[in-house]
């Protein structure tokens, strides 16, 4: 090896490179560099002995004080349901007509409900609970089944013609399909339930569908056409529709029924929570 050669400008090593007569300075690293490094050096060291760092096969170095978000995280959460543990108990005993005048609790309850609700009920109901056809608005204050606090706590638990033994059931006879009813019949009575709610309807015909009103259908709708909640048949007088308003989807609702299904949620949610989304839809504005 040849002697290291000085540049005479700067006083600075060179590597014996040369192009052209241009020289390869070898300039030391600055001191604070050197420094960084070796102190990351043994930080990353330390780290390696200290924390979970290397992967094994199926496994990984733990690192001497064991620590793990995963756990760290699991003790937040358990100190969090520790601290709602009150809650929940209170929630459970609670007769839900009385919930509201506990501020903690019903805030408890409605701040659940609604993250309840939007996983498990807005994909029928809509994100703000104004459904669709055929699956109900829940924010107006007409019910099929009835909006006092218990009944929507009955219906969410159980169901509408669930699997539920508990579940609601009630079924409009399907009245072409089940050859109870002709079809100028259907159209007829079609045409009086329009004319409780709509001027300019054929009178005509509205007047012999009354009477066949009074004789295949008030037994579930009332003798006035205001519904039932007990076996969830909706008021015909109030232009508000489950399935929709126009002549031909009135005639298919008589002619096949309809008996659309409401899961039962007591298997697959805890009561506190089926209690929180009860307390939830009662509060959107239609409750009783
Ligand atoms: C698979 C669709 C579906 C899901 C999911 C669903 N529902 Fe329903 N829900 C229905 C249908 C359909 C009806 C109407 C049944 C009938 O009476 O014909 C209904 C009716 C209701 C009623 C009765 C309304 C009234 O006017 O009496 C309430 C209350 C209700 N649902 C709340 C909920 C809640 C709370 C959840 C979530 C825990 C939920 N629903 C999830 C389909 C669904
Ligand atoms: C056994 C009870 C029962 C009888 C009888 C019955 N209905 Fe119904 N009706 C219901 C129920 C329950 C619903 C709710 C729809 C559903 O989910 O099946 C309903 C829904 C309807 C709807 C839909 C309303 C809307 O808002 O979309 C119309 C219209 C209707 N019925 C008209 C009639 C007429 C007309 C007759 C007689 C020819 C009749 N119903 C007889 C139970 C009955």
């Amino acid at each position: 090896m040849s002697e290291v050669e000085k540049d005479e400008v700067s006083g600075t090593d060179t590597t014996g490179h040369e192009w052209d007569g241009i020289k390869e300075l070898d300039t030391p690293m600055p001191r604070w560099w050197l420094w960084s490094w070796y102190i990351s050096i043994v930080w990353a060291i330390g780290y390696w002995i200290v924390m979970p760092a290397w992967p094994l096969v199926s496994d990984y170095t733990k690192g001497v004080i064991g620590y793990s978000s995963r756990a760290e995280f699991h003790a937040e959460m358990s100190e969090v349901e520790a601290g709602r543990a009150h809650l929940i108990k209170a929630l459970g005993d609670a007769e839900l007509g009385e919930v509201k005048a506990n501020a903690e609790l019903y805030q408890f309850a409605l701040s659940g409900g609604r993250s309840n609700y939007a996983v498990n009920c807005s994909q029928c109901h809509g994100s703000g609970a104004q459904g669709s056809a055929g699956f109900p608005n829940l924010n107006d204050d007409e019910w099929l089944w009835g909006g006092s606090i218990d009944d929507i706590y009955q219906t969410v638990k159980y169901g509408i013609r669930s699997d539920h033994d508990e579940t609601r059931t009630g079924e409009m006879p399907a009245f072409i399909r089940d050859e109870i009813l002709e079809k100028d019949q259907v159209r007829d009575v079609a045409e009086y339930v329009l004319s409780l709610s709509q001027d300019g309807r054929d009178t005509k015909a509205a007047e012999r569908g009354k009477e066949v009103f009074a004789e295949e259908c008030t037994a579930c709708h009332g003798d006035d056409a205001t519904g039932s909640t007990e076996l969830g048949a909706p008021n015909l007088k109030d232009a508000i529709w489950f399935y929709g308003g126009d002549k031909d989807t009135i005639v298919k609702t008589i002619s096949n029924g309809r008996a659309n299904v409401m899961p039962s949620w007591t298997d697959r949610l805890d009561d506190t929570v089926v209690r929180q989304i009860s307390l939830y839809i009662h509060s959107l504005g239609g409750g009783q």
